[in-house]
């Protein structure tokens, strides 16, 4: 009898634990998914054909993979060096492929162009003025123009152009901006930016680094240094806006490394002016003289706020939130949803070797759409294994996973530090990669996967039950480093009711949208595109907007 009852009483303990982790929201989960690609991933970038190139510095001593056709070149650490800093990651089968890059790429920016090719600019020593190309195929490697740029650029950052060409904006002890890649005369001209200097981190670092720059839909630039932003008319070389200095006395660039997103632009909604309503959000960071106290062993914590700012509005004001985190050095990346993942860091210090402590393992989740209570717009999701701290970094993949790499890229490769090099890539699955959920799935997008602007397409997709809502993205891969993804944007489209399709074999389901209607909301070049239904992304299909 008495054993009857702790039988059943073990069910019941049972039940109700398998009820309790049933109805447990699923907050996501982790994979890794290469012990060491050979280098620390400073720096990230998708390319269309879903391979993803990264690199490190070139100068810091023996990774763990050695050049390809048995290249070699003077070392700085070791009298000949025969390492690779770069290789072409290939997360469907995880194979690694190193590359060529002989002149250093630390701290360096860069952005997918609309043909497909990746260009990097700048870095230090002597590649503080290199432009390098990588073009994607089989065998391709990296190409090195020594004078691509018109002055040394060592953390800048890069947005690509209605026009199709790269602004270059700002770096260390430099407070201008220019373009490349130099087709023509006029891409000689190196244009003032006295923002930059006034912007400076604090007293102890007369300087602005990795400023967040983002296009506005107005065809101008917004540029973000520490606290204070403005509107940039890059062609006049004309402040036309500036905006009121978001509250809190918190700094959000580079070292007290932030970060910052353009929040989704909806094509369906138009402002007065014609264009949809644009709004940025910064989160985290710390105060400025985090870093000097850091130099001295004392870590403060980082901070939980961030602001969001309606920058296309006329008279626009932070509104203030608070991450469930405090963190600074984390990665914010657009999801194919239109959510915001908040990712790596640390929760006191600043970025800098040895300048951080106590990793923040837990990413959140920020819903821009959720219209209740601020702080309930995050969900704090799954924890790491990994640390991910200075120098590492977050980007998208295609099939709507977060890849997630790199941490303190020490001197000399040093793995015995207390904050060890890195050289492993993981991904992170988001909330809506719940094995419970089912997703729609692309069958085919008509006319064809090249769009003009402001064209009609219709897309096919099956999915096992008629979702209830249901919307497409397009999301430009970015190019990500220090905490920053430049070029990042993701764009609801304009798009109708869900029809079911008659000629289905099991559900098929067609929308109709639109292609975004000019160059200054989506710059030509390569996209991603997803459907959504009901909160849970498709993969994502590559599209060409010319
Ligand atoms: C990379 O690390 C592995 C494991 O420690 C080692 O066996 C291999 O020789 C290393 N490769 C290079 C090129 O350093
Ligand atoms: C985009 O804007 C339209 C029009 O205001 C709205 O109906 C739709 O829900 C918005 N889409 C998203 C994903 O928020
Ligand atoms: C790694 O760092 C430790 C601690 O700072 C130091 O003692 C050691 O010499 C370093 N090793 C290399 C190979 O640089």
């Amino acid at each position: 009898m008495a054993e009857q009852r702790s039988v059943s009483l073990l069910m019941a303990i049972c039940l109700c634990f398998y009820f309790a982790q049933g109805n447990q929201a699923y907050e996501g989960k982790w994979k890794l998914l290469k012990k060491s690609i050979g280098i620390s991933a400073m720096h990230m970038a998708l390319l269309p054909n879903n391979k993803v190139i990264m690199f490190d510095r070139s100068n810091f001593g023996p990774s763990n993979i050695s050049l390809p056709q048995r290249k070699c070149q003077k070392g700085i650490l070791l009298s000949t060096d025969c390492y690779a800093h770069s290789v072409e990651f290939d997360p469907s089968n995880r194979n690694v492929r190193p590359l060529t890059i002989l002149t250093d790429t630390w701290c360096s920016s860069g952005a997918l162009s609309q043909d497909g090719v990746l260009i990097q600019s700048g870095g230090s020593g002597a590649g503080e003025r290199v432009v390098r190309y990588f073009k994607p195929c089989v065998e391709c490697d990296w190409a090195e123009d020594p004078n691509g740029l018109n002055v040394p650029r060592w953390y800048a950052s890069n947005q690509i152009l209605p026009n199709g060409k790269t602004i270059v904006v700002g770096g260390r002890f430099q407070f201008s901006y220019e373009f490349i890649p130099k087709t023509s005369p006029s891409d000689q001209i190196l244009y003032q930016l006295p923002f930059l200097r006034e912007t400076r981190h604090s007293a102890m670092i007369p300087n602005n680094f990795y400023p967040f720059v983002h296009l506005s839909p107005d065809g101008n630039l917004f540029i973000f240094a520490n606290d204070r932003a403005i509107l940039l008319d890059y062609i006049k070389n004309k402040v036309i806006r500036k905006f009121p200095v978001m509250p809190g006395g918190v700094s959000r660039n580079y070292p007290s490394t932030g970060s910052s997103v353009l929040l989704p632009l909806n094509l369906s909604g138009k402002s007065n002016a014609g264009f949809p309503e644009a709004e940025v959000l910064v989160c985290g960071g710390t105060l400025p003289d985090s870093n000097a106290k850091a130099a001295m062993g004392v870590f403060i914590p980082a901070s939980k706020s961030c602001g969001r700012l309606r920058f296309t509005a006329e008279n626009p004001t932070w509104e203030m939130e608070e991450m469930p985190r405090k963190r600074v050095m984390g990665d914010m990346i657009l999801l194919p949803t239109g959510d915001v993942l908040i990712i790596n860091g640390a929760a006191k210090g600043t970025a800098g070797w040895n300048m951080a402590s106590e990793p923040v393992l837990h990413p959140v989740v920020y819903r821009p759409w959720r219209n209740n209570a601020k702080a309930d717009r995050f969900d704090i999701l799954s924890p790491a294994d990994i640390p991910r701290l200075y120098h590492s970094t977050a980007h998208l993949l295609s099939d709507g996973r977060v890849l997630v790499g790199g941490s303190n890229p020490n001197w000399n490769y040093n793995f015995s530090t207390v904050h060890p090099t890195e050289l492993s890539v993981e991904a992170f699955y988001p909330p809506y990669l719940s094995p419970t959920k089912s997703r729609p799935l692309i069958s085919w997008i008509k006319p064809g996967v090249e769009l003009g602007y402001k064209q009609k397409i219709n897309v096919g997709f099956k999915s096992k039950k008629r979702p209830g809502k249901v919307y497409l993205t397009m999301v430009s891969p970015s190019f990500t480093t220090h905490s920053f993804a430049m070029n990042q944007r993701l764009l609801v489209l304009d798009a109708g009711p869900v029809v079911e399709s008659e000629n289905s074999a099991g559900s098929n389901f067609v929308v109709e949208g639109f292609a975004p209607a000019t160059p200054e909301l989506a710059p030509a070049g390569y996209y991603l595109l997803f459907v959504v239904g009901d909160d849970v992304p498709s993969r994502g299909t590559w599209v060409r907007i010319k």
